[in-house]
């Protein structure tokens, strides 16, 4: 396996980074996960758009441009011989010596990371996953904005524990005003009487490129939409649910907190949505 590490492309076991390193010593670093179907990368700019945004919220600067990582990442996977792929960037702040400061590290440490895509099991989709209502509220916005894609990921990590240990597939999270914001690597979404509901941004919730994707498909289908805040009761009234993800694209939800959600899993709009995502799909590969 090759992984490209700062300027070029080594074997796995040759992929070694500094126990310095301020990505490994504080979680200072950003990164983001792409996915290739058939060697096409899904809304590849608005992910390089989104980890220069991230970079540049941590004052971090990148020293590629757009179309650097372009050429790694359609390397990595030739290289790799991947056709569905995951794809990992990682930058770190790089070496230094101890300190927070991050004038300590002059050069940031760029990884990538080309794998092949294993995806959900199928039967998931088919009969939904089971959420846990978790006590570890998602970050407040204003202590670390959750718009930065940050390698400090703990907060998500401990949700994603709890919720292991109540059996749960994965945690929802609630923001510090009790409101819905997301679970641990997805967004949320529930439909109530034919409209499609999601956690607005102001939520306090990484602005998920599969969430603008479907919120933006239905659109374009009229379907009724809102963004806004809403309270667990919401959720738990709602006649569908489903998470959003670049891996997982659009999965359904059966329950939460074993309390089923609507009769019909997947429910009917969820199930358009799914078909309309894969139906549009070319159109976001590039
Ligand atoms: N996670 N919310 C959080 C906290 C996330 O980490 C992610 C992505 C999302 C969904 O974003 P997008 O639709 O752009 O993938 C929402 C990725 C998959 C990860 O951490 O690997």
């Amino acid at each position: 396996m090759w992984i490209f590490l700062n300027d070029r492309f080594v074997r796995k076991k040759d992929a070694l980074i500094s126990v310095f390193d301020h990505g490994f010593l504080y979680g200072d670093g950003v990164y983001e996960t792409l996915r290739a179907y058939g060697g096409r990368i899904f809304r590849l700019r608005q992910h390089l758009a989104r980890l220069s945004r991230s970079a540049s919220l941590i004052g971090l600067d990148i020293p590629f441009v757009e179309q650097d990582f372009i050429t790694v990442l359609r390397e990595a996977m030739k290289r790799n011989d991947l056709s569905d792929a995951y794809l990992r960037i990682t930058i770190s702040r790089g070496e230094g010596n101890i300190g927070l400061d991050p004038r300590l590290c002059p050069y940031p440490t760029v990884v990538v990371i080309s794998l092949p895509l294993q995806p959900y099991p199928v039967e998931l989709f088919n009969t939904g996953v089971s959420l846990a209502l978790v006590n570890v509220r998602r970050n407040l916005a204003a202590a670390l904005p959750p718009m930065i894609k940050s390698l400090n990921f703990l907060n998500n990590i401990l949700a994603k524990q709890e919720a292991s240990r109540a059996g749960g597939f994965d945690g929802l999270m609630l923001n510090g005003e009790g409101h819905i914001a997301e679970c641990t690597t997805s967004n949320i979404f529930f439909v109530k009487d034919g409209c499609v509901y999601t956690p607005s941004v102001a939520c306090g919730i990484l602005d998920g490129i599969t969430r603008e994707t479907v919120l933006s498909l239905a659109r374009e289908q009229a379907l009724p939409t809102e963004e806004g805040r809403y309270r667990p009761d919401a959720l738990l009234e709602a006649d569908e649910c489903f998470l959003t993800n670049t891996t997982m694209e659009i999965m359904p939800v059966q329950d939460i907190d074993k309390r089923p959600i609507g009769k019909e899993r997947p429910g009917p709009v969820t199930d358009r949505l799914r078909e309309l995502f894969r139906a549009n799909l070319p159109r976001f590969l590039e």
